[in-house]
């Protein structure tokens, strides 16, 4: 498939970092992130996201620390497999790891009268929050950073409001790390065209002339 702009380079070139440099990134390419998630599309231009950036390491480990304790005592000890156990762990440590962490929250004081349709209105709020998170990641690819979205804070969000003072209504979505990487993971794999896209109706592959 022909690959034609700088975009497509990007975007196919993004791949989650799970181990970062200690060098600390400037701040005007973490503005730059930021700024990027704000120009993604969102349902009845509504804007629902709030990013809270963590600069500071300490409130980062607070963070980090306020998870594990709510994830130890409410999922792990009850139940969770091993492998469960051992992916939250590897998530907490990315994040404790990255030098910035980006908490992606939804609010629904911004849907007004209607956050009245919730959870239909959620769902929408969600896709929009998604969309601004993926804006983000792009940028950082596109300014040499690695990222990875975490969807920690889905698992434990009252741990995140109490560490971050987040009030009821703010709905923490999701923990981009961001930071020069210190890997080069393996290219990921994508399902082919064919099995992505189907033509005109439900099951019809796609097939792509070669
Ligand atoms: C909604 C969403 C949630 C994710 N949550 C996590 C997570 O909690 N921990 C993690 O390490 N990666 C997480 N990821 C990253 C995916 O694992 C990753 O995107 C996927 O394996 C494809 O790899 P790639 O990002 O390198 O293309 C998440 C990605 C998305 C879109």
């Amino acid at each position: 498939m022909s690959r034609v702009s700088a975009l497509q380079d990007v975007l196919r070139q993004r791949m989650s970092i799970r181990r970062f440099r200690e060098q600390p990134v400037p701040e005007s390419l973490i503005i730059q992130v930021l700024d990027s998630g704000r120009w993604a599309s969102s349902a009845s231009d509504i804007q629902p996201w709030r990013m809270i950036l963590i600069s500071d390491p300490e409130i980062r480990r607070g963070l980090i620390e306020e998870m594990h304790r709510y994830l130890k005592e409410d999922i792990l000890s009850t139940g969770a497999s091993e492998e469960a156990e051992k992916r939250i762990n590897a998530e907490l440590e990315l994040q404790l790891d990255a030098p910035i962490l980006v908490v992606a929250c939804m609010t629904k004081e911004a849907f007004g009268e209607r956050s009245d349709r919730w959870p239909s209105e959620h769902a929408v709020g969600i896709q929009s929050v998604a969309a601004a998170i993926q804006n983000m990641l792009l940028a950082a690819q596109d300014l040499g950073l690695g990222s990875c979205w975490c969807s920690t804070p889905l698992l434990c969000p009252t741990a995140v409001r109490q560490a971050l003072g987040i009030p009821q209504g703010i709905e923490p979505q999701a923990i981009i790390a961001l930071g020069y990487p210190a890997e080069t993971p393996e290219a990921p794999h994508r399902r082919p065209f064919s099995e992505a896209v189907y033509l005109n109706r439900w099951n019809n592959k796609y097939r792509l002339a070669r």
